[in-house]
């Protein structure tokens, strides 16, 4: 088949489809379902102009030789759908059961360790940073009102492999439907700052908040992962939808040997535990490290 369709525009057939899936599955654990093709056609053509190129050929070329392009690439076919609290039970049971068990079970050390593995464009961890504090302050209420995570010593680790949310994450501005509706006002004004002029309908995340939160980029297809510590919680939500079988019990290996012995990993609504046996179920998609 031409790789050129008669009115100019390029044309991805399905062979170079199935090219790009697996480089795709390869590199980053994706597997992309044949639907996915018009997807892929539309946010590659814009990548094809800025580049001057014109066949997909001569892009998928590029994308293997390039390992800034792949990142590129990647950019253009994730999802990222997320929202501060989504799926809000999790956060009530980090506000009401897991972060008062640690205060118990880190009171020497006080340092709590979260990972959001998969973070997009930074909700989730923010909203486990506001968590981790209300849940602090509620325990600590004699503690200096000015600090926020009371005298603890809180990391939360948020990685993704795109470049392009993570650029996102850190700047930490948001747009009101970010938020489930509803918050209290002063909840808002403890977290959060509205914003004015040209950023009038936005809101920021506040300093506090950011000062505890690291973005690095983090692909979970890689055979070894860089850390020296272990966490106490990781969150890995909505991610392991787009994995395969293999990918995700090399994932949830991962986690496991990434948690403390007391360690809990929470996934999103429609991710359930693949038959593997290194976590017990303790929630609605909490588990507990074995
Ligand atoms: C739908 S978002 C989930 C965001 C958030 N965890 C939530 O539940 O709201 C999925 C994220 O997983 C990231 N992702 C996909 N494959 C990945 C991989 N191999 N390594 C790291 N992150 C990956 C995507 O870039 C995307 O930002």
């Amino acid at each position: 088949m031409s790789e050129t369709a008669v009115n100019d525009t390029p044309l991805m057939t399905d062979e170079l489809f199935q090219l790009f899936a697996k480089f795709i599955y390869d590199f980053a654990g994706i597997r992309l379902s044949d639907q996915k093709k018009t997807l892929m056609v539309s946010r590659f053509q814009k990548r094809l102009r800025a580049l001057g190129l014109s066949s997909y050929q001569e892009y998928y070329k590029r994308v293997k030789a390039d390992e800034d392009e792949t990142i590129i690439m990647l950019n253009c076919i994730s999802t990222n759908t997320t929202k501060f609290f989504r799926e809000n039970h999790h956060f009530e049971y980090l506000r009401d059961t897991l972060i008062p068990r640690l205060v118990e079970s880190r009171c020497q050390q006080r340092e709590i360790r979260i990972w959001s593995a998969g973070c997009s464009t930074g909700e989730e961890p923010y909203s486990i940073a506001v968590s981790v504090s209300e849940a602090l302050r509620e325990r600590f209420p004699n503690a200096d009102p000015d600090d926020p995570f009371c005298g603890w010593d809180v990391k939360i680790l948020a990685s993704d492999i795109s470049t392009n949310v993570l650029a996102s994450a850190q700047r930490g501005i948001y747009s009101m439907e970010q938020l489930p509706d509803r918050l209290a006002p002063d909840f808002l004004r403890r977290h959060f700052l509205k914003g004015t002029e040209a950023l009038t309908g936005a809101f920021a995340v506040k300093d506090f908040l950011k000062q505890v939160v690291r973005f690095r980029r983090l692909n979970l297809k890689d055979a070894t992962y860089p850390f020296t510590k272990k966490f106490d919680l990781i969150f890995c939500r909505n991610v392991m939808i787009y994995f395969d079988d293999p990918m995700k019990n090399h994932v949830l290996n991962m986690f496991h040997r990434n948690l403390s012995d007391d360690g809990h990993l929470f996934l999103g609504h429609s991710e359930t535990m693949f038959n593997n046996a290194l976590f017990k179920p303790v929630g609605i998609t909490v588990y507990r490290r074995l």
